[in-house]
């Protein structure tokens, strides 16, 4: 495995990735967040790269974190909102990308309500792009920063029992863990209300249950999902009083789970529907944790991506 496997590809889809791929950016995150806690936070291996990150689609974590990570690593980064751009002028999407490409950018990351916009502009301008999130399609950046977590945290992913809660048919995060907590040899429990879980959830997940108290007990880590408000088509849950007393995780419920658990969010929280206050503060939560492992394997993946510190002669 050298650092030259990931030099020169996208990030779409952990689709994209190989076990080893996956195992070399969780190395390399490691070392990036010794960069973090250094007094001076920055390395110089990305002098001279230019990163845009276009952002079509509100974002707290992946949007700063993404900046954070250029920063460290010594690129120009320049942040890019849908409402700040010409694309709320009219200005396609196509006719924005050249335009970014004309620019000679070395990497694009871009958020996106609509599912495939990253490849798209891939494809449109031949730049390097890392997908932030596109609609309902995948995070992979989230499912890396979980899997750094939760290796962290456990010493190894193999032979882990996950359970994923909540809106899993609108969850992006959700479908880029269950590829890369697959490939990784963890097994997948799937769990929300019914009308929340995609038609192919059988083929995507290890155990499908519509029993919270079944996801919670047994589990290595337990995953919750927010409700995707902003892409709900119609109405999948009679409201949300009914959806926290089914599915929302609290400590009464944790009393079930295993001593050693880990509960992860993706953010942004809920608090009080699908997690409670007292859930995301106690010991079993690593929710602070992934953003802080956020930065770094963005650091990572800018880093491999880019071919930051080769001699690429
Ligand atoms: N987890 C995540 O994607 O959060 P943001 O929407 O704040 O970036």
């Amino acid at each position: 495995m050298t650092e030259k496997n990931l030099y020169h590809r996208h990030l779409v889809s952990m689709e994209d990735l190989s076990p080893d791929d996956v195992l070399q950016i969780l190395q390399t995150a490691e070392v990036m967040k010794g960069v973090s806690e250094r007094e001076v936070k920055k390395t110089p291996t990305l002098r001279g790269r230019t990163i845009i990150n276009f952002f079509a689609e509100p974002s707290t974590r992946t949007r700063t974190s993404f900046e954070i990570a250029g920063k460290r690593l010594s690129a120009d980064v320049i942040n890019i909102s849908a409402s700040g751009s010409s694309l709320s002028k009219g200005e396609s999407l196509k006719d924005m990308s050249h335009n970014f490409n004309a620019m000679n950018p070395d990497l694009l990351v871009v958020r996106h309500s609509k599912a495939g916009a990253p490849a798209q502009i891939a494809k449109w301008t031949g730049r390097l792009v890392v997908n932030a999130g596109d609609g309902r399609h995948e995070h992979p950046t989230q499912s890396l920063l979980d899997l750094m977590t939760i290796r962290d945290k456990k010493g190894s992913l193999d032979g882990l029992k996950v359970s994923i809660i909540g809106d899993i048919a609108n969850s992006r995060v959700a479908r880029s863990n269950l590829i890369s907590m697959r490939k990784m040899g963890m097994s997948v429990t799937a769990c929300g209300p019914a009308t929340m879980l995609p038609v192919q959830i059988g083929r995507m997940a290890d155990h499908v249950t519509t029993s919270l108290e079944e996801a919670v007990e047994g589990a290595d880590i337990i995953m919750m999902l927010r409700i995707q408000t902003e892409r709900l088509e119609r109405t999948v849950f009679p409201n949300v009083r009914e959806y926290a007393r089914l599915f929302g995780l609290n400590s009464e419920r944790m009393k079930k789970a295993k001593k050693n658990v880990l509960v992860l969010h993706p953010g942004p929280i809920n608090q009080g529907i699908e997690i409670s206050p007292d859930v995301v503060a106690g010991p079993w939560s690593v929710i602070l944790d992934q953003v802080t492992n956020g930065v770094a394997v963005r650091m990572a993946v800018l880093y491999l991506l880019l071919g930051g510190g080769l001699n690429q002669s």
